[in-house]
């Protein structure tokens, strides 16, 4: 695990050249994006290279971590929404290049099985672009969530849904109550993770991640098991390191 203290642009920009290096040696990557706002800093350095140097995503395909249940197809916080609003749109991905759990399946479970099935269709996640809760979940794997987790449906935590309500006019009670999201082996499973934390209510989440015993308790902890893991923090989230 490759563990880089640095100021928050500076980490957007480390991000955003692992991401460009992937993308101009293989145009046809697979990306895993993630919400929240730990990435949105460099899905806007992606868009400015898009923009002025002429980094294409013409032929990239990317698979989103998680999705809420439920919220109605134009609700601009479903995540499938943010995707679109915050990279996809900004940046040349082909239509139909970004693929999501499908929060308001009929079926839930088949829709999970179904994004496994995906996932592995297209040869797995090159890289995936991750951030972490302040229990320490990674995408909606909650505390005590299995380590050899695969995509289903999850209950969200009453901490994870006050952190998310700053998304939702700080009404918790907005906050969808469960989700689908990839497991801990589907994240586990990209040949590169570069996960991103900033500020110090991720203090106690990075110093598990780093320093912590392994255990579901920590989700984000599995990483230490991972061969090619780039943690992003800043001084504030790297304080109990
Ligand atoms: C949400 C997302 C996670 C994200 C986490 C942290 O729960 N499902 O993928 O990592 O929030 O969000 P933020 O980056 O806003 O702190």
């Amino acid at each position: 695990m490759e563990v880089v203290i640095a100021p928050a642009p500076a980490l957007a920009r480390l991000a955003a050249d692992a991401v460009e290096r992937l993308v101009r040696a293989r145009p046809t990557a697979v990306l895993g994006l993630a919400t929240g706002s730990s990435p949105l800093a460099v899905y806007d350095e992606l868009a400015r290279r898009h923009r002025e140097d002429g980094l294409s995503f013409a032929r990239v395909r990317a698979f989103m971590l998680d999705e809420y249940v439920g919220l109605p197809a134009d609700h601009p916080q479903r995540y499938r929404n943010v995707i679109e609003a915050e990279i996809a749109s900004r940046v040349d991905l082909a239509p139909g290049a970004v693929l999501g759990p499908d929060g308001l399946a009929q079926d839930l479970a088949a829709a999970c099985a179904g994004y496994e099935r995906a996932i592995a269709d297209a040869g797995g996640v090159d890289l995936q672009l991750l951030g972490i809760g302040t229990d320490g979940h990674v995408a909606f794997n909650e505390p005590g969530s299995s380590l050899a987790s695969r995509t289903r449906i999850k209950t969200l935590t009453r901490q994870t849904r006050e952190d998310n309500a700053r998304f939702f006019d700080d009404d918790v009670t907005a906050v969808p109550t469960h989700c689908l999201t990839q497991g801990l082996a589907t994240i586990m499973a990209a040949r590169h993770l570069v996960l991103l934390a900033q500020g110090r209510s991720k203090a106690e989440a990075v110093h598990q991640l780093v320093e912590g015993p392994v255990s579901a308790l920590w989700p984000a902890t599995v990483l230490q098991h991972h061969p090619h893991v780039t943690v992003l923090v800043d001084d504030a989230a790297a304080s109990r390191l």
